[in-house]
C-alpha cells in the first residue's frame, strides 16, 4: 500500500466524489452560522444542517467537503492518547434527498480499497442492530461474509448530536494488526488501538427535536464522516494521529526550537503533541476571525494558546516561540487553505499578542 500524505488523501477524496457527481465545496468557517447549539463546528454535517432538513436548497443534491472541525470535550487527554486532538479535518460526502444506502456503501468501499488501496480483508463494517437493509448491501452486494459484519446498538450505530438530523449508521473499521494491541479491548468495536474506526456513513432520515422526539425528515439523506488524519494513520501505518506527516512536521519544528527530538522522552512527547495540536487550532481559529477572550469560542482559543505556551516553557523554550509554529502550520496547510497564507500576518499578530500576555 502506498503511504499517501495528508494533503494527497484530502485531494484524492474530493476528486473521487467529484467523479461521482458531487460538488466539492470549500470548508465552511469554524464559526457556526445561525446555529446556537454549537460553539465551534465539530463535524462535516454541522454547517449543512439546513440542507438535510430541507430548510434551504443546496447548490447541488450531492456535495463533498473537507471540513475544519474543533472538538474540545477532552482537552486534558490530548497528547496522552493516540486518538485525541482538538483540530481535525473531516472528509464527507453528502446526499440531500439524492442517493441513499446503496451508493453510499458502494462508494465508501470503492474509495478505501481501490483508490487508497487498503487491504479489503482488514476492513470490517458495522451496522445498526436492526438495519437488515444495510447488512444485506454489505453481505450480498459487496460480498463481505456475514461473520465479518457486526451489528451494534444505539450507542455505536445511531448517530445524533443533540437536536437536528440523525439516523442509523454503518461504520467501517480497519484492523491495524496485532502490533497495535492484543488485549481484550483490541476487538471490533472495542476501545483498543488495533481496530480503528475510519468512516461513519450515516443514513440521515430523522430529526431529533432536542428532547428525544423523532420525526421523519422530508427526504432521506446521506451524511458521511471520515477523519482525514485517521485515514492517514491507517494508510501511513503509524501509531497515532500525531505521527502522520503533517503533524510530524509541526512537532519537528517545535523540537528544533526546544533542542529535543520526538520519541526520545515520553514527557517531552506529550508537550510536543500538545503544542502542535493547540497551535494548529489557534491558527485556524484566528483565520476564521475568532479572538482570544474570556468567554465562548474566545475562551477556547485563550485556553489552548496558554496551554501551548506553558508546554513550551516545560520544554525549556525561552521567549516567544508560537510564531515559528504558526509558520509551520501555514506551510503545511496553506496549500488547501489559502486564507492562512493571505492572513498570515494577522494570525501571527493575534497569537503573539496573546502569548505576550
Ligand atoms: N455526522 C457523522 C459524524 O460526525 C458523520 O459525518 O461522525
Amino acid at each position: 500500500m502506498k503511504k499517501y500524505g495528508v494533503n494527497e488523501l484530502r485531494k484524492m477524496f474530493l476528486d473521487f466524489f467529484e467523479s461521482k457527481g458531487h460538488l466539492a465545496m470549500k470548508s465552511f468557517s469554524l464559526v457556526p452560522h445561525n446555529d446556537n447549539s454549537l460553539l465551534l463546528i465539530n463535524s462535516g454535517m454541522a454547517p449543512l444542517k439546513p440542507y438535510f432538513t430541507g430548510q434551504e436548497i443546496p447548490p447541488r443534491t450531492r456535495v463533498c467537503t473537507c471540513q475544519k472541525c474543533i472538538r474540545t470535550g477532552d482537552i486534558e487527554n490530548i497528547g496522552k492518547t493516540a486518538r485525541h486532538g482538538t483540530f481535525f479535518e473531516m472528509l464527507g460526502n453528502f446526499s440531500f434527498g439524492d442517493y441513499f444506502k446503496e451508493e453510499a456503501i458502494h462508494w465508501s468501499w470503492e474509495f478505501l480499497t481501490e483508490v487508497v488501496g487498503l487491504d479489503p480483508d482488514r476492513l470490517y463494517p458495522s451496522v445498526f442492530e436492526s438495519d437488515d437493509e444495510a447488512f444485506d448491501i454489505w453481505n450480498k452486494e459487496m460480498g463481505i461474509p456475514a461473520e465479518r459484519i457486526f451489528r451494534f446498538g444505539r450507542e455505536d450505530n445511531f448517530w445524533e448530536h443533540g437536536a437536528g438530523p440523525c439516523g442509523p449508521c454503518s461504520e467501517i473499521y480497519y484492523d491495524r494488526g496485532e502490533k497495535y494491541g492484543t488485549g481484550p479491548e483490541d476487538v471490533m468495536g472495542g476501545e483498543g488501538d488495533r481496530f480503528m474506526e475510519v468512516w461513519n456513513v450515516v443514513f440521515s432520515q430523522f430529526n431529533n427535536d432536542g428532547h428525544g422526539n423523532y420525526t421523519d425528515l422530508i427526504q432521506k439523506n446521506i451524511d458521511t464522516g471520515m477523519g482525514l488524519e485517521r485515514l492517514a494513520v491507517v494508510c501511513q501505518d503509524v501509531a497515532s494521529l500525531f505521527d502522520v506527516d503533517t503533524n510530524r512536521a509541526l512537532m519537528d519544528e517545535v523540537g528544533a526550537l526546544a533542542h529535543c527530538r520526538y520519541e526520545e522522552d515520553d514527557k517531552k512527547d506529550v508537550s510536543l503533541r500538545i503544542i502542535a495540536d493547540h497551535v494548529k487550532s489557534c491558527t485556524f481559529m484566528a483565520s476564521d476571525g475568532i479572538m482570544p477572550s474570556n468567554e465562548g469560542r474566545g475562551y477556547v482559543f485563550r485556553r489552548l494558546l496558554r496551554r501551548a505556551a506553558r508546554h513550551g516553557r516545560l520544554l525549556g523554550i525561552k521567549g516567544l516561540f508560537l510564531k515559528e509554529v504558526v509558520d509551520a502550520v501555514v506551510e503545511n496547510y496553506g496549500g488547501n487553505y489559502p486564507v492562512l497564507v493571505e492572513n498570515k500576518d494577522y494570525i501571527t499578530k493575534i497569537i503573539t499578542l496573546e502569548e505576550e500576555r
